[in-house]
């Protein structure tokens, strides 16, 4: 131990969806935490744990052996302090999750979570007066300030094999495969993996698709003798018809599953329809040629991380370590090129970094040939 360090303990927590690379962020934090002398706990199931104090001490050797884990050793909930379901009620339970760490005599509070977490964080702090620090995690890629988030790779690397394979069974039955991958906003994890993976088309929720464009691409296509195509989709897909007119707030209700009439021997019956069910629906009516989907879901969190994001973790979590014995609090510990660098929380929180038009793997895609669902070459 070679500083003085100006924080005595921590609790960590992991908040929102699980991704892989949690537990090595977990053993990143805790390992660099303990390197300058700082006692650190374990709180269990997010921001609920910290309500209910239910902790866990960690020590060398209860974060020792779970870099390569999947899910996270601490358990994960998407309850936020302001807002939990409390015996059937909606409670304010902020006081009480500050009270927990005081009682505990926790200095900051390092939160690992997405989007959600970075503003649950960020009010704990400004509304009960706690220090806090969160690393960003998610699949999704969309929290500002960082190059990327820890969980992104893994999951990518989890969509394109998805993709590989599709094509294998897909060129036998010549097929289009539509394959519905995770992202309600953001499309970070269907352009990167369908670019990794060679999908014909994607489309994203930042995109709005026209059914036309995308049905003359792959009759374009089986015209040049292609016999089968890849539809890489994000969840959140929505098209542009719908997209016409709305708000952004319009848009996000618009991308809810809706149900659709089908009738069977039991008469009319609602159906709860996925957007990759819907487009492959209508792209197998208009082009005559026959549809499939897959739906990766819960696959793409699972399983142990990536090198990649076993590394991020590792790097994002010992500079977690070393601004906590500065004492700098109330940051996200982002990545900027080769740097792990500390972010001001109030410039992450509430906005969701979304793909934009003029990125650069936009352009990737149009430069392939790959269809984006609307009408620019
Ligand atoms: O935020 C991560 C994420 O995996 C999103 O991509 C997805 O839309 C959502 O979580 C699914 O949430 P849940 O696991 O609660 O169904």
């Amino acid at each position: 131990m070679s500083v003085k360090s100006k924080t005595n303990s921590i609790g960590i927590l992991t908040a929102g969806g699980d991704c892989p690379g949690l537990n090595a962020a977990i053993r990143g934090v805790a390992k660099a935490a303990m390197h300058y002398g700082i006692k650190v706990i374990g709180i269990q199931d997010g921001f609920r744990g910290l309500v209910e104090n239910r902790v866990v001490p960690l020590d060398d050797e209860s974060v020792s052996g779970i870099l390569t884990h999947g899910g996270t050793k601490l358990g994960s909930s998407r309850d936020k302090p302001h807002k939990m379901p409390m015996g059937g009620k909606i409670m304010d339970m902020t006081e009480v999750a500050v009270s927990n760490m005081q009682r505990l005599k926790l200095d900051c509070l390092v939160c690992l979570g997405g989007n959600g977490t970075q503003k649950n964080a960020l009010r704990l702090h400004e509304t009960g007066g706690v220090n806090v620090m969160t690393l960003p995690k998610t699949i999704d890629n969309d929290v500002l300030e960082t190059d990327t988030t820890f969980g992104f790779d893994s999951a990518m690397s989890i969509a394109t094999e998805a993709i590989d394979r599709l094509h294998t069974t897909a060129t036998s039955h010549h097929r289009i495969i539509v394959c519905e991958v995770m992202g309600h906003s953001a499309g970070w994890l269907a352009l990167g993996s369908g670019l990794a993976g060679g999908a014909d088309v994607i489309l994203i929720p930042e995109i709005p698709y026209d059914l036309n464009v995308i049905a003359n691409h792959l009759v374009e296509r089986r015209r040049h003798g292609k016999r089968f195509s890849i539809i890489a989709i994000a969840e959140g897909v929505i098209s542009k018809e719908e997209a016409k007119g709305l708000t952004d707030a319009e848009k996000e209700k618009a991308k809810e599953k809706k149900p659709r009439e089908e009738t069977t021997a039991d008469g009319i019956v609602l159906v709860q329809e996925s957007m990759a069910s819907r487009v492959a629906r209508h792209l197998q009516r208009i082009t005559g040629i026959e549809a499939r989907v897959t739906t990766l879901g819960h696959v793409q969190r699972g399983g142990s991380p990536t090198p990649f994001d076993r590394l991020l973790c590792t790097r994002l979590g010992t500079m977690a370590g070393i601004l906590l014995a500065k004492g700098r609090y109330n940051v996200m510990v982002g990545v900027k090129g080769d740097e792990c660098v500390p972010v001001p929380l109030e410039k992450v929180a509430g906005v969701k970094k979304v793909v934009t038009l003029d990125h650069p793997w936009v352009e990737t895609a149009r430069l392939v040939s790959t269809c984006l669902g609307d009408n620019v070459e």
